[in-house]
């Protein structure tokens, strides 16, 4: 994207921010207020915490950082420094009460329209190009998938409904199980994206030998068979860490599936149904997606794999912005933007393949890669080193794709994200890959 034109760069902008705060009404009106000030999970905060910290982010940065305003609320900065109270801790400090969050959410984006309005769109590396607005519009959709994961974790009748994804367009049975991705130079990561995030940045040059990558995410039913075949019995599949978490909370399946009446059911929003064998598997960790991976005589691919595989073009060697070009995510690309609520059936989505032909890159579940979250080379912190740099090193792996939770605002072919390997919560599935052998 090469928008320059600042009166379309603002209308970019304010639909962004628009889009998102339409979602944010969505997941904390669907439910009554004092479900919105409950603790749903340790794992998470509760709903009315993100919201106010949705509000807190854009005051801090398009408010204060951008417009050069003084803080509107100087004495709730810290209740909303997620670095200050670990989530499970913040149920007990004095938050906004809901009404009271959602009037400051919405008086600090009444501010922030202004603010687009007025500031010059260029001088500063802040604003050039209308980057600040982008990062808290994608800021917000983030915080809107982690509500999501909140009302995933919540107990109780359904609360949000969406028409399910379109069926299959192609037999999982009649595509290639795997596409050969040859091996050489790729362009991975980006200089030019203008709302890329740092740690998506600077484009640069990587030597990735030949590998075989599935054509879609690894199913339910392919994961069923790892399960019945005693894959969460056998230690031989598993990191030692992996081991032990599955040993100590008694792990034998995917978060939210249970068996009753010998078949596996789930539970997803509140509905429990029959797992369906054509999805792609979601809610495993890092540890279960890798031991699935050796179980199968397979591997999970690296992050710069699983990025050649979506962006390389071998007809140009120049890499796309997505998988199918460089157009922006439509629906028939990509099941993105929590227009469905759960993933596509494996096959779905012909338009969004890669040009080697792999499925569903973009969207549907987050696909965990075997590589740590690291720095590329000339990585530079932008706008502050909380987004990324403090998670660089071993203890965090990357996840990449994104999964239906995510806006495309959200979503690249660059995009990356990362999580400790023991989360399950989180919309995490994956797809193996192997080496191909040197010709
Ligand atoms: C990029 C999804 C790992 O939710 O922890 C939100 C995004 N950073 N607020 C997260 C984020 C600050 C981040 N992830
Ligand atoms: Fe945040």
């Amino acid at each position: 994207m090469t928008v320059t034109d600042p009166a379309a760069l603002r209308q970019r902008a304010l639909t962004a921010l628009t889009t998102a705060r339409e979602r944010t009404g969505l997941l904390t009106s669907c439910v009554e207020d004092d479900e919105l000030t409950a603790q749903h999970s340790p794992l998470m905060s509760p709903l009315v915490w993100d919201l106010a910290h949705i509000g807190n982010q854009e005051e801090q940065w398009l408010w204060r950082a951008v417009a050069g305003r003084d803080a509107l609320r100087p004495e709730i900065d810290s209740i909303y420094d997620a670095f200050e109270h670990p989530r499970a801790t913040r149920p007990t400090l004095p938050l906004l009460p809901p009404a009271e969050a959602r009037a400051y959410a919405s008086d600090v984006r009444g501010r922030v329209l202004d603010v687009l309005e007025r500031t010059p769109l260029e001088g500063r590396p802040l604003v050039e190009a209308a980057f600040a607005f982008g990062m808290i519009a994608q800021h917000e959709q983030q915080h809107d998938e982690t509500m999501l994961i909140t009302h995933q974790l919540r107990t109780g009748p359904a609360a949000l409904t969406a028409p399910p994804p379109p069926p299959p367009a192609t037999e999982t049975g009649a595509l290639p199980a795997e596409v050969l991705v040859p091996g050489g130079p790729f362009t991975m990561g980006t200089s030019d994206e203008a709302w890329a995030l740092d740690n998506e940045r600077p484009a640069h040059t990587r030597v990735v030998p030949a590998f075989f990558i599935d054509t879609v995410p690894v199913t339910n039913g392919a994961y069923m068979a790892f399960v019945a075949d005693g894959g969460y019995t056998d230690e031989r599949w598993w990191q030692a860490e992996g081991w032990a978490q599955i040993r100590r909370h008694d792990i034998g399946a995917p978060l939210f599936w249970h068996r009753s009446g010998g078949q596996w059911l789930r539970r997803r929003f509140g509905v429990t149904e029959p797992v369906p064998e054509d999805e792609p598997v979601v809610h495993v960790s890092w540890y279960e997606a890798d031991a699935y991976a050796r179980w199968a005589g397979r591997r999970l691919p690296t992050e710069a794999e699983w990025e050649k595989a979506a962006r390389h073009d071998p007809a140009t060697g120049r890499s796309r912005r997505y998988p199918w070009g460089d157009a922006d995510p439509a629906p028939v690309h990509a099941n993105l933007g929590q227009r469905h609520l759960g993933p596509a059936a494996a096959g779905s989505y012909p338009e969004g393949a890669s040009p080697l032909g792999v499925r569903q890159l973009i969207g549907d579940v987050w696909e965990w890669t075997s590589s740590d979250f690291l720095p590329y080379p000339g990585f530079i912190a932008f706008p502050y080193k909380e987004y990324s740099q403090v998670f660089f090193g071993p203890a965090h792996k990357v996840l990449r794709g994104g999964s239906f939770a995510v806006d495309a605002v959200a979503c690249r072919g660059t995009f990356r994200n990362w999580d400790l390997p023991v989360r399950r919560q989180i919309f995490s599935g994956f797809r193996t890959a192997r080496n191909a052998e040197p010709v």
